[in-house]
């Protein structure tokens, strides 16, 4: 019998930390109690005192972000404690972003848990491609009923464990070592001369990565690709090149400035007539849903 859920979740720039909030509002109007933790720096350690623990993270190409493995790495081991790993992309439910919970369920297994439950969200993607605003908006106005409904299933407590494809276990180890090249990144990342100083990224690095030295941010070595400075810059004067850089969306990211943007609105288009291409498949079943 579920009565306390913990809540343990990385976001870099916003998207897990509202379907966290939606996940935990399900959780208290279901009656359940529920405490969360958000992940960030490296020390963070912290044991789970809950029948249920939930651990919720965004999709890095094919993996999950280090602070969701240095978690579990430093967490005590349990005794069979129930627990849900939900990931959460622009892509959705597809190759290889299914590969992305393979390492981390492994991991928590390894540490005692009974992951009975696995899940994937859709949130309006902070990289490759701008989402057009409807349907950006359809996204984030699904998190409530997304939410309630993945809260109602774990509690349930059917068994919802997903086999990964073959090839998955292979993304998977090419997850693993991507993640530990992230420093690479941050070794990209550069400022223009409309940087002004203001030392928003070093306040806001979820790693706390950054100095600012000579009124510049300077990137240390524990860069976790998140792209919280990149889109949060309110100057925004960084930037990144090679491969990362057409990672990057050219109008930005910024998921409080899109729900304003989208509140006035009270009707969608039906989502086949705004979600054309091949990619935006798994969008279009998920809003359907
Ligand atoms: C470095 C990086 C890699 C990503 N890789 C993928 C990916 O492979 N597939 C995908 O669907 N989304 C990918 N995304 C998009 C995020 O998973 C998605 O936007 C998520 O909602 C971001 O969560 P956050 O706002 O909590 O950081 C990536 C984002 C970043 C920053």
């Amino acid at each position: 019998m579920i009565k306390t859920v913990h809540i343990v979740y990385f976001s870099g720039t916003g998207g897990t930390a509202l379907v966290a909030a939606g996940l935990a509002n399900a959780f208290a109007g279901l009656g359940i109690g529920v405490s969360k933790t958000q992940l960030g720096k490296a020390e963070q350690k912290e044991d789970v005192a809950a029948d249920l623990l939930v651990l919720l993270y965004p999709v890095y190409i094919m993996t999950s972000p280090k602070p969701v493995d240095e978690w579990i790495a430093s967490s005590a081991t349990v005794k069979n404690i129930p627990a849900a790993v939900i990931s959460v992309s622009g892509g959705g439910e597809v190759s290889p972003n299914t590969a992305s919970r393979v390492a981390a369920i492994k991991k928590l297994v390894q540490k005692g848990y009974d992951v009975f439950y696995e899940n994937m969200l859709i949130m309006p993607a902070n990289v490759f491609v701008s989402l057009n605003d409807d349907l950006a908006a359809m996204l984030l106005r699904a998190v409530p009923g997304k939410t309630k409904k993945v809260a109602s299933e774990m509690l349930s407590a059917k068994r919802v464990r997903k086999k990964p494809l073959i090839w998955d276990y292979l993304f998977a180890c090419l997850g693993e070592l991507e993640k530990k090249h992230s420093r690479s990144f941050a070794k990209r990342l550069k400022v223009n001369d409309s940087c002004t100083g203001c030392g928003w990224c070093r306040s806001n690095c979820p790693r706390g990565n950054i100095t600012i030295e000579d009124s510049k941010p300077v990137w240390g070595k524990d860069c976790v690709n998140c792209f919280r400075c990149i889109y949060g810059c309110p100057a925004q004067a960084i930037s990144t090149s090679g491969f990362a850089k057409k990672l990057v969306l050219k109008n930005g990211f910024d998921l409080l400035l899109l729900q304003q943007r989208t509140q006035h609105i009270t009707e969608f288009p039906p989502v086949e007539q705004i979600a054309k291409g091949r990619l935006l498949k798994n969008l279009i079943k998920y809003l359907r849903d």
